[in-house]
């Protein structure tokens, strides 16, 4: 059995420690997104390299920092810098944020991803707000994750997205005008991206997205209960769609772009929520 409180301990009593106040809002920042974190006004700035136990991140565009910062008088937990599966780490270390923010009582968390488009309405530069999820690769990690884990209470039913919370996101859209597109966001377990043939049997099973992240946050946020949704930002065409070959240095990219945008439409999203 895996106690994640007994495992994680020492780095949530340094985390309680250091807390200026309680968090309402936890958000992650996926790949290329993590300026954001400057875009708000951070209270205190913890390197994730100075909490016990805390996986240290080894992706280009994923600081490792946890931020309490207030927007608009909302109390903000922003992960900069997230845990991957691809990287060789085990889920009770890649639920890390979503369990940390359940520890601070967090209300809302909202997820955000950089992902490969494979519906063909889309361009880089959209974003999409992920209306739900396709993690049929990691059930196997997740019977043994969740089986293993002792939580007070299972919920079988999977209570994502939030429906409150995904209201909010598309109301925040259209005081910004902001197009956002909806979707099926499919967790492709890397390390590398997507073979031509892979994208076309996921575009068969109905993905509009592909990206190696954030369905193991989402599911267990929402197994304790929090309100989670999620925006994918495509920043590339996926495998075989795009005549261009993938480097993460094109994710990057589009996200450098689409920051504008995303910063509008998350801020929007801390205003709105009550
Ligand atoms: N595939 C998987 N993950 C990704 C992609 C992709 O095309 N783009 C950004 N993250």
């Amino acid at each position: 059995m895996i106690d994640l409180k007994f495992k994680y301990s020492e780095l949530i009593g340094k985390l309680f420690n250091e807390a200026p106040f309680e968090p309402e809002i936890a958000i992650v920042l996926g790949s290329g997104l993590g300026n954001f974190a400057e875009r708000v006004n951070a209270v205190k700035s913890i390197p994730a390299s100075t909490l016990p136990g805390y996986p240290v991140s080894t992706v280009q565009g994923h600081q490792g920092f946890i931020h309490f910062a207030k927007y608009e008088n909302k109390k903000l937990l922003i992960f900069q810098g997230r845990i991957h599966f691809y990287e060789g780490y085990k889920l009770s270390e890649c639920i890390l944020p979503a369990f940390i923010a359940e520890q601070f009582k967090v209300k809302y968390f909202l997820l955000t991803n950089a992902a490969g488009g494979i519906n063909p309405d889309f361009t880089p530069g959209d974003l999409m707000l992920i209306t739900s999820i396709n993690a049929i690769s990691l059930k196997k990690e997740l019977a043994e994750f969740f089986g293993a884990i002792s939580l007070e209470q299972k919920n079988r039913f999977l209570d994502f997205p939030s429906k409150e919370f995904n209201k909010i996101i598309i109301e925040s859209s259209l005081d910004e005008k902001i197009f956002l597109k909806e979707g099926n966001y499919l967790f492709g377990k890397g390390p590398s991206y997507e073979t031509p043939a892979e994208i076309q049997m996921y575009a068969k099973a109905g993905a509009d997205s592909v990206g190696m992240s954030t369905v193991h946050e989402a599911i267990y946020g929402a197994v304790v209960g929090m309100k989670v949704s999620a925006i994918s930002t495509i920043t590339n065409l996926a495998s075989g769609i795009s005549k261009n070959k993938l480097s993460h240095s094109e994710v990057i990219e589009t996200s450098k772009f689409v920051e504008k945008k995303f910063e509008r439409l998350v801020k929007r999203i801390i205003s709105n929520v009550d």
